[in-house]
């Protein structure tokens, strides 16, 4: 089998590439490990920026979004009960877009399903071969047979766990990383969200973080160590530590109900550099690692994507190489700067075991000084909206 790209991971990433090049006429072939009912059973975070939402209306999978997602106008931020409204139409004119992830991805399936381009899902033993020259190939095993899928480029969508990062020489690729001491405990329940706006609280008990999916569905986050195990938070026990450090009124009007999904995620920083070796390119997860505080994953993977499928089409269409010689350090600029944001929110918000009491008293004037500062809250906005 012959294809011009192929593209490990029909994540957000693998499936937003291929649906772009699919529009310009480049072939591209996806192969995913797991199986489509499990790449859509993952929850994760779900606020669009405005560019994310551009290209979702540009890749013409936008519909269901703007039927059924909610158009967010700030957020509020809470510590140790005081409330800050963080007004992005007021301060910037934009807002942003409450859609999961999770739909996102169907619709991209649905998308590509519609149009019969090749997806090859369950297949086991990817591995990725000679990509330091120019005739890279792809072998990987479905139902028993190996299979070898040759190619021009390979682009490596595969998340943080994935098999295209890995199988750079070490000594070709330099990782920037920060693991923080906590996790985000989840639950997602059918109830209607607390409040209009996400919240963002900081309390010394801890993170916590209350978000929706929709008008009848909630999704709620605690801050927990790195080690904790799910099977020790009962619901009952969630509810009663979210209601804890949420301030009084909030806590007052939760409602809350079985959780439908319950799961612990650690809280990582990383960036790779390069994002390019020969003939791989690396996109998503497989390339960079966002705390979700400010969630920024989703919008970052589909920028990378966005630049990515340009450098592709121009190189495929139009003979130049120019878009994949810049690919790596034109996305990287993005990346640092949407890395920078969700470390400062980060910081801003969880209790930090080690940092003790002149930790607390700093975060302390860092919210305060955002109270009073309009320059300050314009800051948040146009980094939350998401940077050009
Ligand atoms: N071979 C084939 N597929 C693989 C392999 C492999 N060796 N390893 C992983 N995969 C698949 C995974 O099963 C997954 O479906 O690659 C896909 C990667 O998808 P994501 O992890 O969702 O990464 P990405 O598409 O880059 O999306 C980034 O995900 O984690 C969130 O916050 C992040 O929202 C952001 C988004
Ligand atoms: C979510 O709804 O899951 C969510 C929202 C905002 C974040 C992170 C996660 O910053």
């Amino acid at each position: 089998m012959r294809t011009q790209v192929a593209i490990i991971g029909a994540g957000p990433s693998g499936l937003m590439l291929g649906r772009l090049l699919e529009q310009a006429g480049v072939d591209a072939v996806i192969i995913e490990r797991k199986s489509p009912d499990y790449v859509l059973g993952r929850i994760r975070a779900g606020v669009l920026e405005q560019g994310a939402m551009d290209l979702l209306d540009a890749a013409g999978v936008g519909e269901r979004m703007h039927a059924e997602g909610l158009i967010h106008r700030g957020v509020d931020l809470a510590f140790d009960g005081d409330m800050l409204n963080i007004n992005f139409e007021k301060l910037i004119g934009k807002h942003v877009m409450v859609y999961g992830q999770t739909e996102v991805t169907r619709d991209l399936m649905d998308a590509r399903r519609q149009t019969g381009a090749l997806t090859i899902y369950d297949a086991d033993d990817v591995a990725i071969h000679d990509f330091d020259g120019t005739a890279p190939r792809v072998t990987y095993r479905k139902d028993g047979v190996t299979h070898t899928l040759d190619c021009d480029v390979i682009a490596g969508c595969d998340g943080f766990h994935g098999v295209c990062r890995a199988s750079v020489p070490e000594n070709s690729v330099t990782s920037f990383e920060r693991v923080y001491p906590f996790g985000w405990l989840g639950v997602l329940v059918d109830q209607p969200p607390v409040a209009e706006e996400l919240i963002y609280a900081h309390h010394e008990r801890g993170f916590a973080l209350c978000s929706m999916r929709s008008n009848t569905r909630s999704r709620y986050y605690v801050q927990v160590p790195s080690d904790e195990k799910v099977e020790n938070w009962s619901d009952d026990r969630f509810w009663d530590e979210l209601r804890a450090r949420l301030n009084p009124a909030t806590a007052a009007v939760l409602k809350t109900g079985a959780s439908i999904e319950k799961s612990v995620a650690p809280l990582r920083s990383f960036v790779a550099e390069p994002l390019r070796f020969g003939s791989l390119f690396l996109a998503g997860d497989a390339a960079h690692i966002v705390p979700p505080t400010g969630a920024k994953g989703l919008n970052l993977a589909m920028s990378d994507v966005k630049v990515l499928a340009e450098a592709f089409i121009e190189r495929f269409v139009e003979g130049s190489m120019a878009g994949t010689d810049g690919y790596s350090a034109k996305v990287l600029q993005r990346i640092w700067k949407a890395e920078r944001f969700s470390w400062w929110m980060t910081s801003l918000l969880h209790t930090f075991p080690e940092t003790g009491n002149f930790g607390r008293r700093i975060q302390r004037a860092e919210f305060d000084y955002l109270a009073g500062s309009l320059a300050a809250q314009q800051s948040l906005a146009e980094n939350y909206v998401g940077l050009p």
